[in-house]
């Protein structure tokens, strides 16, 4: 009894198991008929994909758009990161478009403002550094605020960062034309350094609200000649909004500074492309900089401690959470303030 019991269900399995690889065999081949159909269709009108709504990020993150080059490249790297670890698509306002699309290759979409005056918006407030907390932001429709421009957000996904601020073809090629025809002593140097010197509002902003300083002569001089120990003829390749300064005082009688662009504000684009196709950078302050070293990738000299240490500036900025740790910090002389 128990073995006729166990071989017609023996049986019985063996029948289930053949409807069962038949009728899968049957719906394998349906659904590849339907695939192939399908995609016979696709080629002529683009089909809606299979329940789009269950498989796709729910929401829209943005960020808001403000200050110039520099912190809108911040604030789009942040977005970028930020969105992508909470699991959100992120959308760029228009003018981050208008900053950001003349010069760098980027991807993600713009949200124009007709729809995002419908969206109800909850305000994000970062400061400018990682926290653990942002990894776990809560909403679908976040607006980020503040002026984020920290490696610490990004780091992780630096090559997706270096990919979306990739040049135009058109300004890549005019800056190497440029620094192709830079001569020292008559021959085409292999290492171009990227100087940029930021004043202009700074230059009053800096004492006046945040007792600090921007870069001076001596701090110039002691970059350059850092550069000039470590390579052989290396080209220095200024940019500044203030090229009158620089000419006065950046020592050019070795032959190996050269004062690029027309040293007026409105052209950051230019200068940035330039900076980008030098081989190392000296920054001074300003986000503008930091781009130009996080983006050019090779050695970097900073200005270092330009406050006082009871700044107001040191409650909402980090040097360590702002220049990598293999840049090299040129501390500042801070003696102008304290004459006062
Ligand atoms: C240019 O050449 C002279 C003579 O060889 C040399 O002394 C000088 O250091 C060179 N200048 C630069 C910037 O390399
Ligand atoms: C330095 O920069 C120049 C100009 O962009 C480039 O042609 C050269 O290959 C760079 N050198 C190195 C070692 O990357
Ligand atoms: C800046 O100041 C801090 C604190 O005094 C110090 O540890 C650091 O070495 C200074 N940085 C540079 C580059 O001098």
């Amino acid at each position: 009894m128990l073995s006729s019991q166990a071989s017609v269900s023996f049986h019985t399995i063996h029948f289930i198991f053949f409807v069962f690889v038949a009728s899968t065999i049957f719906h394998l081949q349906q659904r590849v008929t339907k695939l192939q159909s399908s995609w016979e269709l696709q080629r002529l009108v683009p089909v809606p994909k299979e329940n789009p709504a269950s498989q796709q990020p729910k929401g829209m993150w943005t960020i808001n758009s403000i200050g110039r080059l520099g912190n809108q490249m911040g604030e789009y790297a942040t977005l970028y990161a930020l969105a992508k670890m909470n699991g959100r698509p992120a959308f760029i306002p228009p003018q981050m478009h208008d900053w950001l699309a003349p010069l760098f290759r980027i991807s993600l979409p713009v949200l124009h403002g007709t729809t995002a005056r419908q969206i109800p918006w909850s305000n994000y407030k970062l400061n400018d550094w990682m926290e653990e907390q942002y990894r776990h932001i809560p909403g679908q429709y976040v607006r980020l605020t503040g002026y984020p421009c920290s490696w610490t957000f990004y780091h992780h996904l630096r090559q997706e960062i270096l990919r979306e601020f990739t040049l135009h073809d058109h300004l890549r090629e005019e800056a190497q034309r440029l620094l192709r025809g830079l001569m020292v002593n008559g021959s085409q140097p292999s290492t171009f350094v990227g100087v940029h010197v930021r004043r202009g509002d700074y230059v009053h902003i800096m004492p006046k609200v945040w007792k600090g300083v921007v870069a001076d002569r001596g701090y110039l001089q002691q970059a350059l000649a850092w550069f000039r120990t470590h390579h052989s003829s290396p080209l220095f390749v200024v940019t500044s909004n203030d090229m009158a300064w620089c000419q006065v005082n950046i020592d050019a009688s070795r032959g190996d500074v050269v004062f690029a662009g027309n040293g007026l504000e409105g052209s950051p684009g230019r200068d940035f492309a330039l900076l980008m196709q030098c081989n190392h950078t000296i920054m001074t302050i300003g986000t503008f900089g930091v781009w130009a070293g996080y983006l050019t990738g090779g050695q970097t000299i900073y200005l270092a401690n330009y406050t006082l240490p009871d700044s107001p500036f040191l409650s909402i900025f980090k040097p360590e959470a702002t220049f990598l740790p293999e840049w090299i910090g040129i501390p500042a002389d801070l003696s102008p303030l304290l004459k006062h």
